[in-house]
């Protein structure tokens, strides 16, 4: 068999609520200029009390669904990517399996930061490829608020929530996904990282009293690195797709931070801003789901057309990264 996997439905979910940076002014000492030009960023979202990675990723899943037009009953697997799951166990997974009556799928969440989206497609991809499944729903569910320390000014400007799915099938048509390439790096595990909460610190009064179930941050590091590993990934996956880099219509990076975007895209000879599509300005760093949000974005907003190429690229806690080449049909 020669056919290959494509997505054929994408769909987001950002929650209401506006957290700005004038906001943000007032919970530690910071300014609108210094998050803008260090960032990019000028506001982001948060989940309300009764918004979850659940709750969120089924919102995203419907609208994904019914843009592949299936009904829930053919999707006959989940795989969910996420570091903000509702429970260590049960799965995300299964609780949006529930949520949306994807009653003969089954159900699974990986782990892989913020590249969790590009994992999780890869993964699809295969699957859909070797015919094990027809339907796959992958979704990136965040809700990094619950893990965001809002007296740390290091680390809370950056974070946002938001959720984003798509559908994997080789019905249909869509994305035809050429080629994915992913990457780790364990070494540097503790560049970032929750050290709270496993069983290696399982939460107790002095975890908690200690911040230990906050996201920690070596951020010059992470910066560093995201840069190369994104540049890397993106051109080995161009030519493992033998795709020029001057074939690609559009860039869609991980949203961390408008200068990891910017210095990136410096690295590569023929990409000019304009091909470059952000959203870190309005919805920060929403790990997971930034690439598959701002995806949906550029679909929905008809930028892109029949016969362009969209690359795709993250990068994130692992250290974990990944490049995907998509062909619109
Ligand atoms: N407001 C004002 N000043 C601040 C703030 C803030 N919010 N945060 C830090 N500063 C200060 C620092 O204390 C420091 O002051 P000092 O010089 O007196 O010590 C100064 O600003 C410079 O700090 P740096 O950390 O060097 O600032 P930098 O330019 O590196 O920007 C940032 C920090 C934005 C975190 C940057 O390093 C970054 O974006 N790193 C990568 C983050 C990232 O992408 N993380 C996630 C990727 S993977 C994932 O998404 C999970």
């Amino acid at each position: 068999m020669n056919r290959k996997a494509k997505i054929i439905g994408t769909g987001s979910y950002l929650p209401e609520r506006v957290l700005t940076n004038s906001d943000l002014e007032q919970m530690v000492e910071t300014s609108d200029d210094w998050i803008v030009s260090r960032t990019g960023m000028k506001e982001r979202r948060l989940a309300g009390p009764q918004e979850y990675a659940s709750t969120m990723g089924a919102a995203a899943s419907r609208v994904a669904i019914a843009d592949a037009e299936l009904t829930p009953d053919q999707i006959d697997f989940i795989i969910v990517a996420t570091s903000t799951p509702d429970y260590t166990f049960p799965s995300t997974a299964c609780l949006i399996q529930d949520q949306i009556g994807a009653k003969s799928a089954g159900a699974v969440d990986i782990q892989a930061a913020c590249t969790g989206y590009l994992y999780a497609l890869s993964m699809a991809k295969a699957w859909v490829e070797t015919g094990a499944y027809r339907n796959i729903l992958v979704v990136a569910p965040e809700k990094l608020s619950s893990i965001t320390n809002y007296k740390d000014r290091t680390t809370c400007i950056l974070f946002g929530d938001g959720a984003a799915a798509c559908i994997v099938s080789l019905q249909g048509k869509g994305l035809v996904i050429e080629t994915i390439r992913l990457g780790a790096d364990g070494e540097q595990a503790e560049l970032l990282m929750v050290p709270g909460g496993g069983c290696r610190q399982p939460a107790t009064a002095d975890s908690v009293a200690n911040s230990q179930h906050y996201i920690k941050m070596a951020g010059n590091e992470v910066f560093k690195h995201a840069v190369r590993r994104m540049e890397s990934a993106s051109k080995e996956c161009l030519e493992a797709a033998q795709v020029n880099e001057k074939e690609i219509a559009w860039v869609i990076p991980h949203q961390a931070n408008i200068r990891i975007i910017d210095a990136m895209a410096k690295r590569f000879e023929h990409l000019p801003p304009e091909r470059v599509f952000k959203t870190v300005h309005k919805y920060g760093n929403t790990s997971a789901s930034s690439v598959g949000i701002a995806l949906d974005e550029l679909l929905r907003a008809e930028m892109t057309k029949s016969g362009e190429k969209i690359l795709l690229t993250a990068f994130g806690a692992g250290l974990t990264w990944g490049a995907a080449v998509l062909h619109h049909e």
